[in-house]
């Protein structure tokens, strides 16, 4: 029982000024539950809408591919900068230590390597998802591929079921298959496929015509990094996305492969955060490489 002694009523009501206008910084999520609002609150700065996530799942298919041999060296120094980690929950739970007090984006769709067939994956249970307390799951997605793509699509709609239920966004990730085009039909197909199929994060690649590909799509999208690029050229990439609509990038190989790469997620962090030119990024980079 609180005390009771000098309970004061309360007087200050603030009549006759309206209640204040609540809008929410995230697009497709004004009308989410609290819990949702919340963990993309997490993922997505408040202030200026965006994020810088960074991926390093990528051994959960390839292995310990070049800039990933060595999770606790090559990646725990670049956390700090990072807005997000994407990973997978084998990692996270060797390597990550929870008082590092990063959102996750939990690789939340296993099945395949490099060695075989891509895509032909199950998604991981969500009892998981919520002991490892992350903030959004990702599932990839193989729109165009004849022997995946309702597999995949299906996989999305499960994670999206049990997220829902938990208040836990997803990202459907849009996987290119080796037969399709990269371009902005394409990705604006999958990213929207995505988005109506209830995806609250859409993650895909940057093209010519990226705007459309942004525009028609009801939630962000965040785009990958994809194979490693000369610095400056990955900051370009960077700005242009940023600059024709996307949320966040979402990157791996540019950073993790990068010759220095605490000096490129810091550069990646200002060009997307702080609106800073490829030029000025680039500078930037070289200053505190
Ligand atoms: C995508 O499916 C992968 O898991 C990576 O997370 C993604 O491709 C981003 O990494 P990168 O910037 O190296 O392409």
């Amino acid at each position: 029982m609180a005390d009771l002694d000098d309970l004061r009523e309360g007087c200050d009501f603030g009549l006759g000024v309206a209640a204040g206008e609540q809008s929410f910084h995230i697009k497709g999520a004004a009308h989410l539950p609290w819990g949702m609002k919340d963990r993309l609150s997490r993922i997505f700065n408040p202030q200026t809408g965006k994020t810088v996530m960074l991926a390093f799942d990528h051994g959960f298919i390839m292995g310990p591919t070049s800039g990933l041999e060595r999770i606790d060296l090559n990646i725990l120094p670049l956390v700090q900068y990072a807005d997000c980690l994407m990973c997978t929950r084998g990692i996270l739970q060797a390597d990550i230590p929870p008082t590092v007090n990063k959102p996750i984006c939990l690789r939340s769709d296993a099945g395949t390597s490099i060695l075989t067939e891509l895509n032909d994956n199950v998604i991981i249970d969500i009892e998981d998802a919520i002991r490892l307390n992350v903030s959004a799951m990702a599932v990839m997605l193989a729109i165009g591929d004849a022997g995946y793509e309702a597999k995949t699509i299906a996989n999305l709609y499960k994670a999206v079921d049990l997220g829902s239920r938990y208040g836990i966004p997803v990202m459907g990730v849009t996987a290119v298959g080796k037969d399709m085009a990269r371009d902005a039909r394409y990705f604006g197909l999958a990213s929207r496929i995505c988005a109506e199929n209830g995806a609250n994060i859409v993650k895909t690649y940057y093209c010519d015509g990226f705007e459309k590909v942004a525009a028609a799509c009801p939630v962000p999208v965040v785009i990958a990094g994809g194979k490693k690029l000369p610095e400056k050229e990955a900051l370009q990439l960077c700005y242009n996305a940023i600059n024709e609509g996307a949320a966040d990038v979402d990157m791996g190989r540019n950073v993790f492969q990068s010759e220095a790469s605490a000096a490129m997620i810091q550069a990646i962090h200002a060009v997307v955060h702080k609106g800073l030119t490829p030029e000025q990024g680039y500078e930037l980079f070289q200053d505190l490489k």
